[in-house]
């Protein structure tokens, strides 16, 4: 089925200049006043997208979509319709299923289920050790050479605390160009940790999970970086203390690349103050003077992307006491509003460095060579189109996603998703998915 041409009118490629784009044949065919005398626009379909912005399809190095084992929480197909709806056209896939993405026969079903719903490209991440028990390496080759042709591996949720592991799974992917994504956590200095060791956890009485556990792994795994002459990219950066470990490594050279999640620019430990778990994550929300130098390090590439980290949980595992909840939070739906709240609305970014952090970078970071590219003539047409004056409020339980845990229950967002094309082929039209059977959704 061909996916029938499209005329893009008025949008304002990186928030710059307002252009037509003409979109045929999954690609880019024109931009500017060539597009409307194209011969493809002749019958073309016409979006009029006067006062939007236009950018490439954003990309979540981050995501949890749960499927093999917990479809209670999430499916491929329903984080594909979320990723959609939040203006993604590309998410890798953590591998801490069940049974664990760790061999390239669970690789390949997650990467053929992705392909299957067709909604965003959906990658799987590899997991670094056997069961991710941090044990034994699993068969990175294997999944790097399977039909996923995995080139991100993580044991996400647990970290890679062995540093001789470590170091083995780094020399291992050199030979492919793969990347260790490394959860940063310190096992033995946040043994039963709940959350941010600091005031708020003295006053909660909550057991607390050191800035120094996340700094240590990253110092380490910079220098064991540095001594295989490899590739890392940090997880989930939450602490100053990490900023400044990261900025003295890249300063030297390291191979290292870095990721910030939406909630750790714009939350804090307060909240966990009325105990709700909807607010624990791993790691967990820092303070002010976290959450700015985060800021600061996304604005000038000390951090180079926000990855969502996006992690349904089913309703009893959140719904309960915070010492027996699971951490995590939804953020494929709200991941660019906060974005544009905190780094766009302060100044920080401008709307070429908010298609850096959210599709060009991590696309880079992923090997991905059909995602996070220009919008120029000749490339695909994985595309954004966003409403940057619209504001929503966002209703966990209107999101496409099958749990409904995020932490902005009833919160105003700036910027809408209007339109996102995979492809050239919408996934989301006026804000609403659009099947790719074309049966409507
Ligand atoms: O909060 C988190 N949730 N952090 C992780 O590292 C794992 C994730 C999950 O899988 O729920």
């Amino acid at each position: 089925m061909t996916t029938p041409a499209l005329l893009i009118r008025g949008a304002a490629p990186y928030g710059e200049e307002p252009a037509d784009v003409l979109v045929a044949d999954g690609l880019i065919a024109a931009v500017g006043v060539e597009a409307a005398g194209h011969p493809a626009a002749a019958d073309a379909t016409v979006l009029d997208a006067s006062g939007l912005m236009l950018l490439p399809g954003l990309v979540d190095l981050h995501t949890h979509l749960r499927e093999p084992g917990r479809e209670d929480a999430e499916t491929v197909e329903t984080g594909s319709r979320a990723a959609a709806l939040g203006g993604y056209t590309a998410v890798f896939a953590m591998p801490n299923t069940d049974p664990v993405a760790d061999t390239a026969g669970v690789v390949e079903q997650v990467f053929r289920l992705g392909a299957a719903v067709g909604l965003v490209d959906v990658h799987p991440i590899g997991a670094v050790t056997v069961g991710r028990k941090g044990e034994r390496l699993a068969e990175l080759t294997a999944m790097a050479t399977s039909a996923a042709q995995v080139r991100v591996f993580s044991d996400d949720g647990d970290c890679v605390s062995d540093a001789l592991l470590m170091r083995r799974a780094l020399e291992y992917v050199k030979s492919f160009d793969g990347v260790i994504a490394q959860h940063a956590q310190e096992p033995r200095l946040t043994v039963g940790a709940q959350m941010h060791e600091g005031d708020w956890s003295a006053r909660l009485g909550m057991t607390g999970w050191p800035a120094v556990a996340e700094e240590a792994i990253i110092a380490r795994d910079c220098l064991l970086t540095d001594h295989v002459g490899s590739r890392l990219h940090v997880c989930h950066v939450s602490t100053a203390g990490s900023v400044q470990v990261l900025a003295a490594a890249k300063a030297r050279g390291t191979a290292v690349t870095a990721e910030v999640t939406p909630h750790h620019l714009i939350l804090t430990d307060a909240r966990a103050e009325g105990y709700d778990p909807v607010f624990k994550v791993n790691p967990p929300l820092r303070t002010d003077t976290d959450v700015a130098a985060v800021r600061q390090a996304l604005a000038d590439g000390t951090i180079d992307i926000v990855a969502t980290d996006h992690a349904p949980h089913a309703q009893q595992d959140k719904e309960c006491e915070w010492d027996h909840a699971s951490p995590g939070m939804l953020g494929l739906q709200t991941a660019l509003s906060v974005v544009i709240e905190t780094m766009v609305h302060t100044g920080a970014l401008d709307w070429r460095g908010v298609a850096r952090v959210l599709s060009e970078n991590p696309a880079r970071i992923g090997g991905l060579t059909d995602q996070g590219r220009p919008v120029a003539v000749g490339e695909p047409a994985n595309l954004v189109l966003v409403d940057p004056e619209a504001r929503w409020t966002v209703r966990g339980a209107e999101l496409a996603s099958l749990s409904a845990n995020t932490p902005f229950e009833g919160v105003e967002l700036p910027g809408r998703v209007v339109t996102t094309l995979l492809r050239g082929r919408p996934t989301v039209l006026d804000g609403v998915l659009v099947d790719p059977a074309g049966a409507g959704a």
